[in-house]
């Protein structure tokens, strides 16, 4: 069974008529994408990522997790955005948030170079403290400044602790094929290389090395995700509205953006989903804010935001809808036990399994909801597994896609992410940044 969309509880918010009235416009981008007409169209490689991928390549991402598995006690993976993100979602959804603290017979891994903060980095380097560690630095463009500052601490860390010799085997760079700084120095210095290839930008690269190698060190079986990626691609392939539940939530979302809702949040059930919820929002967030547009990707993982942010999606401003992903079958069940005393009057949920508690929650939650005014339609995922995670990766994307296209935006650049890189390089005295520096500083103060 597939990933499907449950639109029940649309019908007091969208008409029939306004599905009919925006398929046109779904078509003509799903023929946008598909004849690679249309705005970004030399960054569509991941459309068909699940089954044209270098497959010598995928070999060697294996053989690489098995070395890192079998010399190393803490992988650290730098980088940022799109190259960092997937893996980590993947990581804690298939493994575990708690993935480091749980025994196992596969290396701990942290993930640096997505901050510049000196105490988290100087946290990372006590953590590596008389462990053996190796290196996965990621970065496309190999020249961001958060992955690259955090790629010289540890490199360092590595050539002093190792000598240069074994410090080079044991690290991992996974880059662009010819161009950039971190590609240079790793030719230079010989590390195994791994690429990100032209036509993926770094928000839709989950399913090349930068999110594979990751999860393959975290013992995740890569053929079942790239398995489940090739089933979507598959199933959402047909270019009729009816029969494609990821251009039906393209659809959607985009009829409730021209109704004025500004906000989704997409919701989960399981705490595990919390870094998918991140991964989308950064694929949702840098595709579609562009020409001061877009819906603003938001989250929540229930029930525990329902004690914080409940109150407001239920009676607050009434600018957002809900997407909930539905994950219909837990890995493990848990029953709750009966108390002959039931002190805590919880006897009316002995025997009960938990996952059906979780499952009520999310029913009357989408009932009260709706009840209140925020429009919510449900992604049903039979279960979290490999086969599941490469299919919603693969669904959200086209959705994306798809999103952009309806908006008339580029999703696949992200110019405004440039704005901040300016202003710190100024403010640092980059070199070649001087006019702009006395102009920043003067409006600091
Ligand atoms: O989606 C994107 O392209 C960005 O989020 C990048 O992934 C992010 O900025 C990191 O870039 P790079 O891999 O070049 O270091």
């Amino acid at each position: 069974m597939a990933m499907k969309l449950n639109t029940r509880y649309l019908k007091s918010f969208v008409n029939e008529h306004e599905l009919k009235a925006i398929e046109p416009q779904v078509l003509a981008a799903h023929r946008t994408l598909t004849e690679k007409s249309g705005l970004g169209n030399d960054y569509l490689g991941w459309t068909t990522l699940p089954k044209d991928y270098d497959r010598e390549e995928f070999s060697r991402i294996k053989a690489a997790a098995r070395k890192i598995q079998s010399d190393t006690d803490l992988l650290l993976v730098i980088g940022i955005g799109g190259s960092y993100l997937g893996a980590r979602a993947a990581l804690e959804l298939l493994r575990s948030p708690y993935y480091n603290n749980l025994k196992k017979d596969t290396p701990d891994i942290y993930f640096v170079g997505n901050s510049i903060s000196p105490d988290y980095l100087n946290t990372v380097l006590a953590l590596c403290e008389g462990r053996r560690v190796s290196v996965n630095i990621i970065s496309k463009s190999g020249t961001t400044t958060e992955p690259a500052l955090a790629f010289r601490v540890f490199r360092e860390l590595l050539e002093q602790r190792y000598g240069k010799e074994e410090a080079r085997g044991r690290i991992y760079a996974t880059t662009d094929k010819a161009r950039g700084t971190l590609k240079e120095l790793s030719d230079r210095e010989g590390y195994e290389t791994f690429v990100i290839p032209d036509d993926v930008g770094g928000r839709y690269s989950v399913l090349t090395a930068v999110g594979l190698l990751p999860m393959a060190v975290a013992g995740i079986d890569i053929d079942a995700v790239m398995g489940g990626a090739a089933a979507a691609m598959d199933d959402l392939a047909v270019g009729d509205l009816c029969k494609n539940d990821c251009y039906k939530y393209a659809a959607y979302r985009n009829i409730l953006y021209r109704k004025g809702k500004q906000i989704e949040l997409l919701v989960s059930y399981e705490p595990a989903f919390t870094m998918m919820n991140e991964w989308f929002k950064q694929l949702f967030g840098e595709s579609e804010g562009k020409d001061q547009k877009g819906l603003f990707p938001a989250s929540v993982v229930f029930s525990t935001d329902l004690h914080s942010m409940g109150q407001f999606i239920q009676e607050g401003s009434r600018c957002m809808f809900e997407t909930v992903v539905d994950i219909q079958n837990s890995t493990k069940d848990f029953f709750v036990k009966d108390d002959p005393e039931n002190l805590d009057g919880l006897n009316f949920l002995s025997n009960q399994n938990m996952s059906v508690v979780n499952h009520k929650a999310m029913q009357g939650t989408i009932l009260a909801h709706t009840e209140g005014g925020v429009p919510n339609m449900v992604l049903e995922v039979p279960g979290i597994n490999e086969h599941e995670f490469g299919y919603m990766v693969y669904f959200f994307e086209k959705a994306c896609a798809i999103s952009g296209y309806l908006l008339a935006v580029n999703p696949f650049n992200q110019p405004g992410v440039e704005s901040y890189k300016k202003n710190m390089f100024a403010l640092l005295g980059k070199p070649g940044y001087e006019d702009q520096r006395a102009e920043l500083e003067a409006k600091l103060g």
